[in-house]
């Protein structure tokens, strides 16, 4: 196994720029749910580096817990299929919801899991995503906190995969067209 630089086309957002980004959002997530619960949940796997580091930074005392829900499988392309792999442990009845994701693509995946969260009684579900790709939405995502608008290209690192690789880079690439080969 080579390393991964040769498979990356081009940085997109630096290890610097994601946590300067995650800084300005917890600031704003302690304001808006100051005195108030606020559970966390993950959207396994892909959101891990965000549930990480976004939370590291809040000072507002949360809970976490996590989903895991697939939609891709191992190809570039949302099926539009949304399969819940793993449920939450947690009841959701009254509490503020704060849902974190790392990538909101078609919004195929978080629109299906907003309804899905909604329906079991929750006081609010919002949703906190690093990135979001205007070009790519199939759905429209109604999103409380956005790290970045990105152009519609295929991104990995920051716990984004291309078959399962890539998620451990700290920042966002590209990947170069031969891996896709
Ligand atoms: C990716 C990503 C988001 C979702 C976004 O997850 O992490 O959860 O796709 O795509 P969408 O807006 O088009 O629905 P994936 O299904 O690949 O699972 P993973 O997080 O385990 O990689
Ligand atoms: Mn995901
Ligand atoms: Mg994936």
């Amino acid at each position: 196994q080579s390393d991964v630089a040769g498979d990356l086309a081009d940085i997109l957002l630096t290890e610097e720029q994601l946590g300067s980004r995650l800084d300005e959002m917890a600031a704003q997530i302690d304001a808006d749910y100051a005195g108030k619960d606020l559970l966390l949940v993950g959207v396994l796997k892909g959101a891990v580096m965000v549930m990480a580091d976004l939370s590291r930074r809040l000072h507002h005392p949360v809970s976490m817990d996590w989903m895991a829900v697939s939609s891709y499988g191992s190809g570039t392309k949302s099926s539009g299929v949304v399969r819940i792999l793993k449920d939450l442990d947690t009841d959701l009845s009254g509490r503020n919801v704060l849902i974190a994701e790392d990538i909101i693509d078609s919004g195929l995946t978080l629109s299906w899991l907003v309804q899905n969260l909604r329906s079991r009684g929750p006081e609010s579900v919002e949703i906190a995503t690093m990135l979001r790709k205007p070009d790519a939405a199939k759905v429209e995502v109604d999103v409380k906190y956005v790290g970045f608008d990105i152009p519609n290209e295929f991104v990995v690192g920051y716990g984004l995969d291309y078959a399962e690789k890539y998620r451990n880079l700290p920042f966002i690439g590209t990947l170069a067209p031969h891996v896709y080969a």
